[in-house]
């Protein structure tokens, strides 16, 4: 059944977090390894987000119900922003001598040729995986005050409006793909695991080209990887791992993102958000919440 506490999809434009080259180059916990990762996996944002809201128009004449009309648009101005936002810290992690142009065209080859070898519908059920996946961050980053703690406050309210939004717009992909494009059971799971691995394999190898520009040998890099499989991959508390349980959720093969309750601080978030227009006082006031 569908969650009725559903938020509204709320496209929320030019808001500026104020990253500039005062920004530690390490932001995470002075830390290379959490830092790197993170600025890995947002780096891939912008083209993704480009790849999703293509997914989803390529649909957009055969859906006639108004309200999912409305959410695709919505969805596709939320994106577009996500996408303005991360190119600007993608031009900063460029500044700071990574190798950006390089990598980011490896990733649009990708989608391009994802683009080009699967139909419409793969193509979609895969942006459905992915949206997923970033649904999921609100839960796993800020319902409690333990996973942030460590990030710069600037850094850490980007991530906290992109989580807000994505968990806003969850069901657009997913409802286009069920609805509209009649994708069926075995080919959303298929996607789901295909998404997984380009999500992981994209973070993980992005990261190491970075440590790599870094001046980290190869031996520093693999001892800072294992040093960290307890922060990625613990039991309960692994940024990683704590995805897991609701990852899985997806193969239920009567599934709907909104069986997943929203998390239990978006309202402290959007409350001073919509008082202050300031989206690190939202942040602030989400994380004051948080468990
Ligand atoms: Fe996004
Ligand atoms: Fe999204």
């Amino acid at each position: 059944m569908s969650n009725p506490n559903q938020p509204e999809i709320e496209a929320r434009k030019g808001i500026d977090f104020g990253l500039d080259e005062n920004l530690p180059k390490y932001w995470h916990s002075n830390d290379p390894f959490k830092t790197r990762l993170h600025d890995a996996l947002q780096s891939t944002f912008p083209e993704g987000e480009r790849y999703f809201i293509s997914s989803v128009r390529a649909f957009r004449d055969r859906i006639t119900d108004p309200k999912l009309q409305h959410e695709v648009k919505e969805f596709t101005m939320q994106e577009a922003q996500h996408g303005i936002a991360h190119t600007v810290f993608n031009d900063l992690l460029e500044k700071q001598g990574m190798p950006m142009k390089r990598l980011l065209a490896e990733h649009k080859n990708k989608t391009k040729e994802d683009e080009r070898r699967w139909s419409p519908e793969y193509n979609l059920a895969i942006t459905a995986a992915a949206e997923h996946f970033t649904a999921l961050l609100a839960d796993t980053y800020f319902s409690n005050k333990e996973t942030t703690a460590g990030m710069h406050p600037k850094m850490r309210a980007l991530f906290a409006w992109h989580a807000i939004e994505e968990m806003e717009h969850r069901s657009v992909a997913f409802d286009v793909m069920k609805d509209v494009a009649k994708v069926g059971y075995w080919t959303r799971a298929k996607a789901m695991v295909r998404a997984t691995w380009i999500i992981s394999y994209f973070m993980f190898h992005f990261a190491d080209e970075m440590l790599k520009a870094d001046g980290f040998s190869k031996w520093q890099r693999r001892k800072m990887f294992v040093k960290n499989i307890p922060w990625m991959y613990g039991p309960r508390k692994g940024i990683l791992s704590s995805f897991t349980p609701n990852l899985l959720r997806y193969f239920k093969p009567n599934f709907h993102p909104e069986d997943i309750p929203v998390v239990h601080n978006y309202g402290q978030w959007v409350d001073v958000y919509d008082k202050t227009g300031n989206p690190h006082d939202a942040c602030d006031a989400m994380i004051a919440a948080a468990y």
